[in-house]
């Protein structure tokens, strides 16, 4: 993808308290069968411990490895899945532990977008269909009035209303998630998560589909979670963006300044990762390569104290002993680090950062 093809998109400011959508300390523990080394039920920690906010009208964008729980994480936010613990508000009401019934008008307000729109499309129905299915299953009205939604839905995502009646293999990759999206928004949902939406694409179509969704934010006033596995593609679309490492929010930043100086170690390798862009934005400090080293340790042993600390190039014996919390360490950035990366220094690389304690909890 070229830069060049995404448009700057102006959002208006958006009240700091205006918060739609609050996890507190959400969990999402999976126990795992014995095998043949552990004798014990081990527990996998997808989600451990995550609290955040998304204001109505932003973007949060969630960054991090595969199997860091990004898409439970996403699941968890809608209610798709249960959680083990902790909290999840939508638009002032905990949903966490509403039944089916009481869950169920609340549902249309919150959609998730998935990633592979092939493999999320079922393949024997018709794409008009697909899009009525929301629809059928809340009772929008009757037939007419839910031909006459999803062909304005066709038209709001751009898919040609000639196309209704065609099966989803008929449609290229793009117009695939088209579809999805469309579904997304057949309820006039208040938010958005999109997991990974635009992975599965083409490069050449990527900027397409990210334009559409920068559209239809200004159009519907929708707020998206938008989850993505490298920063290169969320950049462009978050106002902020969270850091996921095994599990936790290990950094929590407005996007430039993620970009222009990242506070934990873990950023900073991700940042390095990213290709240098084209589109005359700053280029992003940290041009000395940090590579990490070793594997993901398995979200079912991890380490003790920071997630991180084993492939920490900072690591000092505090890092085994203590889990750092996630605390605001400049307004309106948060890092879980105990010894977190000072904004300037980007020259200290490759340098332990100063030994400096975060104000505590
Ligand atoms: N139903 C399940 N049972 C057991 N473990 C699970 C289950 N679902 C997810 N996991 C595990 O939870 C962890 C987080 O998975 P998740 O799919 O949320 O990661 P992810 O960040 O979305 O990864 P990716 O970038 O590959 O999509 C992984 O270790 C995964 O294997
Ligand atoms: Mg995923």
């Amino acid at each position: 993808m070229t830069t060049h093809d995404l448009k700057a998109v102006e959002k208006p400011a958006v009240p700091r308290d205006d918060v739609l959508l609050r996890a507190t300390d959400v969990t999402k523990h999976y126990t795992l069968r014995p095998d043949g080394f552990a004798r014990h039920r081990r527990v996998l920690r997808a989600v451990d411990g995550v609290s955040l906010e998304v204001r109505a009208g932003e973007t949060l964008g969630v960054v991090g490895e595969s199997g860091c729980g990004k898409s439970t994480l996403g699941r968890c936010l809608v209610r798709l899945t249960e959680l083990t613990g902790g909290r999840v508000e939508f638009d002032g009401r905990d949903i966490s532990t509403l039944s089916a019934r009481r869950l169920r008008p609340v549902r249309p307000g919150m959609q998730l977008v998935f990633q592979d729109p092939h493999a999320s499309l079922n393949p024997r129905r018709r794409a008009g269909e697909i899009v009525a299915e929301p629809l059928l299953i809340h009772r929008y009205g009757n037939a007419a009035a839910v031909r006459r939604r999803v062909a304005e839905l066709f038209d709001v995502v751009g898919l040609a209303a000639a196309h209704l009646d065609r099966y989803p293999h008929e449609f290229s990759g793009g117009q695939r998630q088209r579809i999805g999206i469309a579904r997304a928004l057949a309820t006039a949902p208040k938010l958005i998560v999109a997991d990974e939406p635009v992975s599965a694409l083409d490069v050449s179509i990527q900027a397409q589909v990210l334009n559409l969704f920068a559209d239809l934010q200004d159009e519907f006033a929708l707020t998206y979670v938008f989850i993505a596995h490298d920063l290169g593609v969320v950049r462009h679309v978050s106002d902020r963006i969270a850091v996921m490492y095994l599990g936790e929010i290990v950094e929590l930043a407005e996007t430039e300044a993620l970009y222009g100086a990242p506070s934990h170690p873990y950023t900073q390798a991700l940042l390095s990762a990213v290709p240098d862009l084209d589109d005359g934005s700053a280029p992003t400090p940290a041009r000395e390569r940090v590579v990490l080293t070793g594997e993901v340790p398995s979200p079912a042993d991890k380490p003790t104290g920071c997630p991180f600390r084993t492939r920490c190039p900072y690591a000092r014996e505090r890092c085994a002993l203590e889990r750092p919390p996630l605390t605001e360490t400049a307004p309106g950035r948060w890092t879980a680090c105990h010894y977190p990366l000072a904004a300037e220094p980007l020259s200290v690389l490759g340098t332990p950062p100063p030994a400096t304690t975060p104000p505590g909890p």
